[in-house]
């Protein structure tokens, strides 16, 4: 047995690993609950159509109990770099709407049975709304974009929807011709989950007038907590209880997804195994009890484990890229919400 138990993790990384006091692990959430009223404020404020059927749908995914993880990171980092006014909660709302926007197509793209604990749009009102009302919301969130008269902040974020669309599109390739090598993985994570996380922090930065190397320092950071908080989904993907989760379990398998544990067991597994292995990702209709030899697998080969190793390794290279700001309240919560990406059950 490895050194966490089936869906539950253990704290990996200690205090010593990381620069400054040790962060809040448990209640982390709780030190932001006023920024999540003003983020959840701000998100309703510019989303409207008018068409009424554009906001019912956009409704649909908008507030449905998302983490808001990424418009807290454009909070946070605009507070660390010394801004903090509702001008920062306005441009907080742009990220959570490419998320939306990402969450409406991706349903579509792997037939999604369960999104933020409810029915995806796609399987209330089709796929042909489900599309359009995420372009609706891409564009909302360009638009409100440009509207800081930062042409960096516009940048960032037209750069970041093109690198979600290699991601995704990488990624509908890799399921067509596997290839299971990790950095064939690194790349589609870079761009589908990661970029955003990083652009949420970096146009935080800008917003303040924050120095290039603070800018820089922001999108490292967002880049390895991205790439950790990827590989804790791949992980919850086929540890977690749906419920808690708010998605379905081992629809990851279903869908032949590369992802870290799969990529591992690929490499450890002796040949019966990943012979059966491959043929189960070829099959698209695992049954629960494949499901369950799957999960076996990826403990007694260490896949778990090594994943969640190499995304221990991302939040200390992402505490360590905060580094050049001073200690502060906000640099530890930024510290302890890079701790938090491994540590949730959602
Ligand atoms: C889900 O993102 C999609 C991934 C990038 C894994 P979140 O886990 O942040 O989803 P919500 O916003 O909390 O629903
Ligand atoms: C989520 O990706 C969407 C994007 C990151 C653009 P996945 O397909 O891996 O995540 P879930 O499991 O549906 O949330
Ligand atoms: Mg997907
Ligand atoms: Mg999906």
């Amino acid at each position: 047995m490895n050194k966490y138990e089936r869906g539950h993790f253990v704290v990996g990384v200690t205090p010593e690993t990381i620069s400054g006091p040790k962060p809040v692990l448990n209640n982390i959430l709780e030190y932001f609950s006023t920024d999540f009223q003003e983020i959840e404020a701000a998100l309703d404020r510019h989303f409207s159509s008018h068409l009424s059927f554009v906001n019912e749908v956009s409704r649909h995914i908008l507030f449905a109990g998302g983490k808001r993880l990424r418009p807290l990171l454009t909070v946070c980092s605009a507070r660390l770099c010394g801004k903090q006014d509702s001008e920062v909660y306005d441009l907080s709302a742009v990220p959570e709407y490419l998320h939306a926007a990402s969450l409406l197509h991706d349903d579509v793209v792997d037939e999604g049975q369960m999104r933020r604990g409810k029915l995806p749009a796609y399987k209330i009102w089709g796929n042909q709304a489900a599309v359009l009302v995420g372009d609706f919301l891409y564009a909302k969130a360009i638009e409100l974009a440009s509207r800081f008269g930062d042409v960096r902040i516009a940048e960032s974020i037209s750069r970041t929807v093109s690198l979600m669309a290699e991601g995704e599109i990488l990624q509908l390739l890799q399921a067509k011709t596997p290839n299971f090598e990790e950095a064939a993985y690194l790349e589609i994570i870079y761009r589908k989950t990661a970029a955003l996380i990083s652009c949420s922090c970096q146009i935080g930065g800008f917003l303040a007038s924050a120095s290039p190397e603070q800018v820089e320092a922001l999108g490292n950071y967002g880049l390895c907590v991205g790439q950790a908080f990827q590989m804790s989904d791949d992980i919850l993907d086929y540890t977690a209880d749906a419920d808690e989760l708010g998605k379905l379990v081992g629809t990851d398998l279903a869908e032949g997804k590369l992802t870290l544990p799969m990529v591992v067991a690929l490499k450890e597994a002796d040949r019966p195994g990943k012979e059966k292995l491959l043929r189960m990702l070829r099959s698209g209709k695992p049954s629960v009890k494949d499901l369950e030899w799957v999960q076996s697998l990826f403990y007694e080969t260490g896949s778990f484990d090594y994943t969640r190793r190499r995304a221990e390794e991302l939040i200390f290279s992402a505490c360590e890229s905060l580094g050049v700001f001073e200690e502060c309240e906000t640099r530890n919560l930024m510290q302890g919400l890079a701790h938090f990406v491994m540590e949730r059950r959602n």
